[in-house]
């Protein structure tokens, strides 16, 4: 785990991005898995293979999809960096256990969860962070537990100073699956299913990647 001292750079501007959106994105996007079949297999299938919860939902907004968890029946915690995004997130969906955290150094105990989701929130990570991130995912994540991640797909990175009429200061990473799956078995992920879909009419034109990882069994036994 890396030392809480360390200050991460750019985290602040996105919490800080994140918290001017937060109210506008659960309106925006708070349904949105009732256009997203594929999204919805995948975390059926998710929760088909976890044998016992909680569920986290790293990096979760304001906690749609953590939601969306609880009503398939298993519990769900919510980790975000923005505070804005917990507070609207702890309004709307009260069943699910929000905690404000990082990636980097997760508000979790070792092996908490049953399987941990991340969609589209490790795109904000500089390429350096991304290993750290993964080896926090296989700390928190019992033995054998399944981790579902998503991210657009590409190598460019695009910088937004404005989104839906308020300030912000974010890179948005297109990924190399290749690169990610590399990443990941560097932290005992054993890929089981890579899905690539171009987005959905209401989404945001990109390509997008989807990864079923298993943590190894035996890991740390
Ligand atoms: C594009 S949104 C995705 C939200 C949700 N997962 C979804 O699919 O709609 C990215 C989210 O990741 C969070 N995030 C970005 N970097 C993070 C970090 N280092 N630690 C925890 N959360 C982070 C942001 O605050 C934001 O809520």
């Amino acid at each position: 785990v890396p030392s809480t001292e360390r200050p991460y750079r750019n985290h602040l501007e996105v919490g800080r991005s994140y918290d001017a959106v937060a109210v506008e994105y659960l309106k925006r996007l708070g349904r949105e898995l009732e256009y997203k079949p594929l999204d919805r297999a995948l975390l059926g299938a998710l929760i088909e293979q976890t044998a016992h919860g909680p569920i986290a939902d790293l990096g979760c907004g304001p906690g749609h999809v953590a939601a969306w968890l609880l009503d398939h029946g298993v519990g769900a915690v919510g980790v975000d960096l923005s505070h804005q995004m917990i507070a609207v997130g702890r309004r709307a969906y009260p069943g699910v256990d929000f905690r404000q955290g990082d990636f980097l150094r997760l508000p979790a105990a070792d092996r908490e969860f049953g399987a941990v989701v991340a969609l589209y929130s490790i795109i904000h990570l500089p390429p350096d962070e991304l290993p750290i991130a993964f080896e926090e995912m296989r700390r928190v994540l019992t033995p054998g537990g399944l981790l579902l991640i998503a991210f657009h797909v590409g190598n460019e990175v695009r910088h937004s100073d404005e989104w839906w009429g308020h300030e912000v200061d974010l890179d948005f990473r297109f990924l190399d699956p290749d690169a990610v799956i590399t990443s990941m078995e560097g932290s005992g992920f054993v890929v089981e299913a890579r899905i690539e879909r171009i987005n959905y009419p209401d989404e945001v034109a990109t390509r997008r990647a989807y990864l079923l990882a298993r943590l190894a069994p035996d890991e740390r036994q």
